[in-house]
């Protein structure tokens, strides 16, 4: 059966990021005509909803910044299984809805399916290759030893101290071989603070006593200075800052790389009546449209997709894209003229 289901349990639980893992979106089948014509209401109805789910949820393309962060993550966690201390590891930062938590779920993901094909079946059932946390706004040491417990399904109970916790989740995470920790939203981290200062001690602590790689998101972590100060410098100094960084449309490289993630979006699209090539040709619009963003870009044609299966157009057109409301950044970041184009559009719907 086609199924594009998304996760139920939440990534950060190992059971979410399993099936985060198993989860490989089905691209549903576009019917010819002559079938289509001859299905009753009911599986015309279920065909929509499959295709429905899957615009929802819709596809991941490899970025080259994406890929970067997949190759530099890789390298680090096979430099680092031989090193016995000062590991290093790698911070991606940079504004909202670039990719971030996209960029470090696939490298986690990729390590962990190489883990798997590498280890014979008997022995992957006890292992954890990957961890997935994130920092919970005002956290505390406690509140990140008890992330680490939730993910690896332990019971950190009332009573047990932050050792205690530590000690648990240390013990587990080296029973079962976890190598790389991925740790996200770390903006929330706030060095100036008693506590936040207390969880960036914690998480070192965690580096130093498990042997894996420690990978980090966040926002604009230089800005909201993670790297300054005695701790900053100290974090700084063991681990790589890549930035994303919208995409450019300067020079003929960046406008090739819009273009080629346009169309990577555009051919996953399973809409009946799209032309191919509708949207790469409207590649310099919706860059000016989504500021370069990956995240407007992918909201916008999601969004225009279900709309016109709703509506029944089946195709995307630039009138469709001007109609759908993007986030505030992007909204901002529009040129006036484009705004008048689509009160216009929405005026005549
Ligand atoms: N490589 C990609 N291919 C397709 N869609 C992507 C890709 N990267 C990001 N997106 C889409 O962009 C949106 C934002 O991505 P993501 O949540 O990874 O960004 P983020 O930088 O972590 O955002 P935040 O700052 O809110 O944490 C998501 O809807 C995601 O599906
Ligand atoms: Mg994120």
């Amino acid at each position: 059966m086609t199924r594009t289901t998304p996760p139920t349990r939440p990534l950060t639980t190992k059971e979410g990021w399993q099936s985060f893992l198993d989860n490989t979106p089905v691209i549903p089948t576009m019917h010819s005509p002559d079938v289509l014509a001859a299905m009753d209401p009911d599986a015309r109805g279920d065909d929509d909803e499959r295709r429905l789910a899957y615009h929802a949820q819709f596809v991941t393309v490899a970025t080259p910044q994406m890929r970067k962060i997949a190759a530099i993550g890789q390298q680090l966690v096979v430099l680092n299984r031989h090193q016995t201390s000062a590991r290093r590891g790698l911070i991606v930062t940079g504004a909202a809805t670039l990719g971030k938590t996209t960029a470090i779920t696939q490298l986690g993901k990729a390590h962990e399916l190489r883990v798997r094909r590498r280890t014979p079946e008997t022995a992957q059932s006890n292992r954890i290759p990957v961890v997935y946390i994130t920092v919970p706004p005002a956290a505390t040491p406690r509140m990140i030893a008890v992330e680490f417990a939730r993910f690896l399904g332990m019971h950190a109970h009332r009573a047990m101290n932050i050792t205690d916790i530590i000690n648990s989740v240390c013990q587990l995470m080296s029973d079962t071989r976890s190598e790389l920790v991925l740790v996200d939203e770390i903006h929330n981290i706030n060095l100036a603070s008693r506590s936040g200062a207390d969880v960036a001690d914690t998480l070192k602590y965690f580096a130093e006593r498990l042997p894996a790689t420690f990978v980090y998101a966040g926002l604009d972590v230089e800005r909201v200075g993670l790297l300054s100060g005695t701790r900053g410098r100290q974090i700084a100094g063991r681990f790589a800052l890549l930035e994303i960084t919208p995409f450019g449309h300067g020079s003929d490289e960046q406008r090739n790389a819009w273009a080629a993630l346009v169309a990577a979006l555009e051919q996953s699209l399973r809409l009946r009546n799209h032309t191919p090539g509708t949207l790469v040709n409207l590649a310099a619009h919706l860059h000016d449209r989504c500021a370069g963003s990956i995240g407007s870009l992918s909201h916008l044609l999601r969004a225009a997709a279900i709309d016109a299966i709703i509506d029944g157009t089946e195709k995307i057109t630039r009138a469709a894209l001007d109609a759908v409301l993007l986030d505030r950044s992007a909204e901002a970041a529009r040129p006036p003229a484009t705004a008048k184009r689509r009160k216009k559009a929405a005026d005549v719907a």
